[in-house]
């Protein structure tokens, strides 16, 4: 494979796992209860970077809603002994969200610990009512509690990429979710 500026580009074995028409059904779905939920009251969609990028494009057109879109950037680095002391959280801070229903929105959850650190630090900005929409959800490896409203799947503990999600910041454009084989 040809480099990308200047790192190898890995290729990862992968096999399908959910294809454009599933994902797009439930999405579909998804938007239908969301709209229902929130009927007659307008919407700030905070999408997590970069996993949502996708899920976020697709969802907000299936929400019947007046819907507000913000973005920030969640990071998280395996260097410290409590992985939520790692995740960083860049900006957001300026975005009014004080009496808002604020609606965070992610690629895939896994420990749970980016959710629910946002969720956090938006309760202390005062909304009207924050709350979770994924597109995956991992059960098994929650390592925090966390209430997420809407999923769009739950899946095991496996490593999946495409749809917006990465593997070394590659793959997220794959227009459907695979499966990472372990070699
Ligand atoms: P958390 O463990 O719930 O805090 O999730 C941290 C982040 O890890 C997610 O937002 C994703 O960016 C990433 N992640 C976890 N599992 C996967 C996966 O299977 N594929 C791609 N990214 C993942
Ligand atoms: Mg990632």
């Amino acid at each position: 494979m040809k480099s990308v500026q200047g790192k190898k580009a890995e290729f990862k074995p992968f096999e399908l796992m959910l294809d454009q028409k599933k994902i797009n059904q439930r999405i579909i779905q998804l938007g239908e209860s969301i709209s229902a939920d929130y009927a007659g009251e307008s919407l700030v969609m905070l999408g997590v970077l970069k996993g949502c990028i996708v899920f976020m494009a697709d969802l907000m057109r299936h929400i019947k809603l007046p819907v507000e879109v913000e973005f920030i950037s969640a990071a998280s680095y395996r260097h410290g002994i409590r992985r939520e002391d790692d995740i960083v959280i860049g900006g957001g801070v300026s975005i009014p969200l004080k009496g808002r229903h604020v609606l965070v929105v992610e690629g895939i959850v896994d420990t749970g610990r980016t959710a629910s650190v946002i969720v956090q630090k938006i309760t202390k900005m005062e909304p009207a009512s924050v709350e979770v929409v994924t597109l995956l959800d991992k059960p098994a490896s929650h390592r925090v509690k966390i209430n997420i409203k809407y999923k769009g799947f739950s899946i095991g503990n496996e490593f999946v990429i495409g749809f917006g999600l990465d593997n070394a910041q590659m793959y997220r454009n794959l227009p459907f979710i695979g499966r990472v084989i372990d070699s």
